[in-house]
C-alpha cells in the first residue's frame, strides 16, 4: 500500500536572499520528495516565506517601503530561486496570509480554552529613542565574560559565552545607537512544561534522528520552561485575539505557516481535504526538513501546540547540519556566502544537487563544500562514469544498428548486480543517507565501465563476425545506464528527462527497475550533461565577494607576542606557559595548509609587518605577518610555508589578513618561518 505524505522545508526568512544553506535544505527535501513519488507514494511538498518579526519591519523601513511590499517582492524572488534549482514545491505561500491568521487564532483559542495560556510581567531592554523593545540581536555591547567589544546580546563571537542581553556592558541599540533602558511589559506564555511527558514519548517514536533525540532528552531532563509567545507593538505580525498591542511571536505563526500553505494548496483544487493530513486520527505522514539551529521550535514547541490543539504531530523531523565552504563558515569577504541567483548565473543547478546528495549522510554533521572536490566529484562521477556509459554505447547502436537494442541481456549477472542493490539504495534515500546511495550508484557505473572496457566493442566492430556481440554489449550498457538514471532521478531530474528522451521511454519509475529494455529502439544521443567548469565556479565566488565588516583590529600573528595580551585573544595570555591539553577533535578544527609565498612586501607604516601573498592551491590570499625584523621580503618569495587556513579574516589598518602563517621563536629577529620539505604542494592539508 502506498504511503500518503506531506513534506515541508523550513520557511526561509523574508528579510534576506536564498543562499547555499537554504539550498542544502530544499535540495535535500526535494530529493526525498521525488524519491517518494518515484516509488509511487503520493507526496505533497509545501513551503512559504517566513515574513513576520522585527527584522522584516526594520528592513522595509530601511528601504522606505511597507513590509507588505517587501515580503511580496522577496517571496517572488525566493520562489524563482528555488525553481531555478529544480526544487518543486507544490505550493510556496507566505505566513502573512489569511489561512495562517485563521489557524493561529484557532490554535491559540484552543490552547487558551485548555488553560495553557497565562500572562506574566517581563523586564526587557527597550530603545527609548525608537520606542521599541529590543530582541537580543538588536542589542550590542561588551561581552561580560571576556570583554570583547561589539558583541550581540545573546552570545559572544569571540569567547562563545552565552548570556542575557541585560548583562552586556555598555549596551547600545543596534537600531538607533541609544543606550537601552529596562522596561516591564506583560507577555503571554504557553505552559509548555505540561507537555513534557507527551514530548518524551513522541521523541521515542522515531520522530527524530538518534543524536537529535539525545539532545532533546537533555533539554527535557533539564526541565522545560513556559514559552513566551507574545511581542509588544510595534511588530509586524498577527495580533493576539483580545489584545490591541500584543502580537504573536514570529515563532508561533511560522510553523503554523506549514498548515496555512497546505490549506491554500487544497483550497485551490478538489482532490484532498485539510483534515486528511492534519487530523490526529489519520494515517497520512507529516515530515519536516529543518536545520540544526531550529530543533527546539520544531521538536518541543510545535508538537506541543499541535497536540494541545487536537492536530496530528509530525511523523518525522529530518535535521541537517550547516553548510561550510572549504572548511569554514560561509563568508561574504571570501565570496563563499553564495546566493542562489549568483550561482545560477554561471553554473547548472544539477551540479549542486549532485554534490549535496553526495555529501549528505542523514545526520546533523555540517556539510562542507570543498571547491576542488566539488568540480572533481561532479565531473568524475556524472560525466566520467554515468553519462560516459551512454555516450560510449549510443554511438555504435545508432550508427550500426539504427538504435535497435538486442533481444536479450548479454551479461545477466551484471544486470542482477544492478537491480539487487535497489532496496539498499532505497533505504539510503529514505534515511537521507544519500552519500551512501550515490556510492552504490557510482559503484554500479564503475562495474559497467569495466565491463565495456573488457568487451572492447570498438575492436569487435572491425570484425564482421562480431557485429551481434557489439550490439549485445552496447545494449547491456544502455540497460545499466537506464538503471542508473532511475536511481539518480530524484537528484538529477533534468538529466533524467533528457535520458528518457534518448531512451525513448515514458517517464521512468522505480517499478521500471524490474525489467530490462529489449526489442526496443533508442533515439540518437544528445549530450546529457556538460562538464563543470572550475572557472565558472571561480566567477561565482568573485561575484559573491563583498567587504565583510570585520571589527577586530590588531595583530593576527601568534609569533609576535602582543605587548599587552589582548582580551580578544585569550590564548596569548598563556603564551610561554604550559598550554592545557586538547583532544584531537579540537586540533582537527584547525585547518593547516601548505602555502607558497608568491609575493612579499614590507608594510610601510608598520614596524613588524610583511604583507604576504599566498598561493594556497585553489586560490590566493593575503596574510599580514609580524616577521619584518627577521626576513627580507624578497628572500621569502617562492618559499613554502604553512598557513592556518580557517582562521577568521581580520581587518587590520592596512587591509584584511586572511589567515596566519606559522613560525617559531620568541619574536623580533628571532623568528623562524615553518616550511615543509620540498615537494609539498600549495593547498595540501597539514596533519
Ligand atoms: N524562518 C525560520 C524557520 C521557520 S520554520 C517554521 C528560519 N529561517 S532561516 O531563513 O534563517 O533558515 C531557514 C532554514 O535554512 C533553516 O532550517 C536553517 O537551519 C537553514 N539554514 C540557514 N543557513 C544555513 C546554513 N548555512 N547551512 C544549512 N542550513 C542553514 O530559521
Ligand atoms: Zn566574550
Amino acid at each position: 500500500m502506498s504511503r500518503r505524505i506531506l513534506v515541508t522545508s523550513a520557511l526561509p526568512n523574508a528579510n534576506g536572499s536564498i543562499h547555499l544553506g537554504h539550498l542544502l535544505e530544499h535540495i535535500q527535501t526535494d530529493i526525498w520528495v521525488r524519491f517518494q513519488r518515484l516509488r509511487g507514494n503520493p507526496t505533497i511538498y509545501v513551503c512559504a516565506d517566513d515574513t513576520h518579526g522585527t527584522a522584516t519591519m526594520l528592513k522595509a523601513e530601511e528601504e522606505g517601503i511597507t513590509p507588505e511590499a517587501l515580503i511580496e517582492r522577496v517571496g517572488l524572488e525566493h520562489a524563482k530561486d528555488f525553481r531555478g534549482f529544480l526544487v518543486e514545491h507544490d505550493n510556496y505561500h507566505s505566513t502573512h496570509a489569511i489561512e495562517n491568521k485563521y489557524y493561529c487564532e484557532l490554535i491559540y483559542n484552543r490552547l487558551q480554552d485548555r488553560g495553557l495560556i497565562f500572562t506574566r510581567e517581563v523586564e526587557q531592554l527597550y530603545d527609548p529613542e525608537r520606542n521599541i523593545f529590543l530582541a537580543d540581536r538588536f542589542v550590542k555591547g561588551t561581552c561580560p565574560k571576556c570583554g570583547s567589544e561589539d558583541q550581540y546580546g545573546d552570545n559572544c563571537e569571540e569567547c562563545s559565552a552565552t548570556y542575557d542581553a541585560m548583562d552586556l556592558k555598555d549596551p547600545r541599540s543596534v537600531i538607533s545607537g541609544a543606550t537601552p533602558i529596562l522596561r516591564i511589559s506583560e507577555h503571554y506564555f504557553f505552559d509548555l512544561p505540561q507537555y513534557a511527558n507527551m514530548l518524551a514519548t513522541w521523541l521515542r517514536s522515531g520522530a527524530v534522528q538518534p543524536e537529535v533525540a539525545n539532545k532533546l532528552d537533555e533539554w527535557l531532563e533539564a526541565g522545560l520552561r513556559p514559552w513566551d509567545i507574545s511581542r509588544d507593538a510595534p511588530y509586524f505580525g498577527f495580533l493576539i485575539p483580545g489584545t490591541t498591542d500584543k502580537y504573536f511571536y514570529v515563532w508561533v505563526d511560522a510553523p503554523i505557516g506549514y498548515m496555512a500553505s497546505f490549506k491554500h494548496y487544497v483550497d485551490a483544487r478538489n482532490e484532498l481535504t485539510f483534515d486528511e493530513f492534519w487530523d490526529a486520527k489519520n494515517s497520512t505522514e507529516l515530515h519536516h526538513f529543518i536545520g540544526k539551529d531550529i530543533i527546539n521550535f520544531h521538536a518541543l514547541l510545535w508538537p506541543a501546540m499541535l497536540d494541545c490543539a487536537g492536530f496530528r504531530k509530525p511523523t518525522k523531523i529530518h535535521v541537517h547540519g550547516f553548510v561550510t565552504v572549504d572548511g569554514t563558515k560561509m563568508s561574504k569577504s571570501r565570496g563563499t556566502f553564495i546566493n542562489a541567483s549568483t550561482y545560477l548565473e554561471h553554473l547548472e543547478p544539477e551540479y549542486l544537487r549532485y554534490y549535496f546528495a553526495a555529501k549528505s549522510n542523514g545526520t546533523i554533521d555540517d556539510i562542507d563544500i570543498n571547491m576542488i572536490d566539488f568540480v572533481q566529484r561532479v565531473n568524475s562521477d556524472l560525466v566520467g562514469k554515468v553519462v560516459n556509459i551512454a555516450s560510449r554505447c549510443a554511438g555504435f547502436l545508432s550508427k550500426q544498428f539504427d538504435g535497435r537494442l538486442a533481444d536479450t541481456l548479454h551479461d545477466e549477472a551484471l544486470w542482477n548486480s544492478g537491480t539487487t542493490v535497489k532496496d539498499t539504495i532505497a533505504a539510503f534515500y529514505e534515511s537521507g543517507d544519500t552519500s551512501k546511495a550515490m556510492r552504490e550508484i557510482t559503484a554500479l557505473a564503475d562495474r559497467t565501465n569495466q565491463y565495456i572496457a573488457q568487451q572492447e566493442p570498438w575492436t569487435k566492430i572491425k570484425d564482421p563476425d562480431k557485429r551481434d556481440d557489439v550490439q549485445a554489449v552496447c545494449s547491456q550498457g544502455i540497460n545499466i545506464f537506464r538503471l542508473l538514471v532511475i536511481y539518480l532521478k530524484p537528484v538529477l531530474p533534468q538529466m533524467a528527462m533528457k535520458a528518457e528522451a534518448f531512451l525513448n521511454v515514458a517517464p521512468l519509475t522505480w517499478a521500471d527497475l524490474a525489467t530490462p529494455l529489449t526489442n526496443h529502439t533508442v533515439n540518437s544521443f544528445e549530450p546529457l550533461f556538460t562538464r563543470m567548469d572550475r572557472k565558472a565556479l571561480e566567477l561565482v565566488v568573485e561575484a559573491s565577494k563583498e567587504a565583510e565588516e570585520v571589527v577586530a583590529e590588531g595583530g593576527v600573528d601568534r609569533v609576535t607576542p602582543a605587548p599587552n595580551p589582548s582580551p580578544q585573544n585569550p590564548a596569548s595570555e598563556t603564551d610561554g606557559e604550559t598550554m592545557p591539553t586538547i583532544g584531537i577533535e579540537e586540533f582537527t578544527r584547525v585547518e593547516l595548509k601548505v602555502a607558497k609565498i608568491i609575493a612579499a612586501e614590507a608594510v610601510a607604516d608598520a614596524d613588524k609587518l610583511i604583507k604576504l601573498t599566498l598561493d594556497v592551491g585553489d586560490h590566493e590570499r593575503y596574510v599580514f605577518s609580524g616577521i619584518k625584523a627577521a626576513y627580507d621580503p624578497a628572500a621569502l618569495v617562492g618559499r613554502l610555508t604553512v598557513v592556518v587556513a580557517n582562521l577568521a579574516p581580520r581587518k587590520m589598518r592596512f587591509g584584511v589578513s586572511e589567515g596566519m602563517v606559522l613560525a617559531a621563536g620568541p619574536g623580533g629577529d628571532d623568528i623562524f618561518l615553518i616550511s615543509p620539505d620540498d615537494g609539498a604542494k600549495p593547498g595540501m592539508i597539514v596533519h
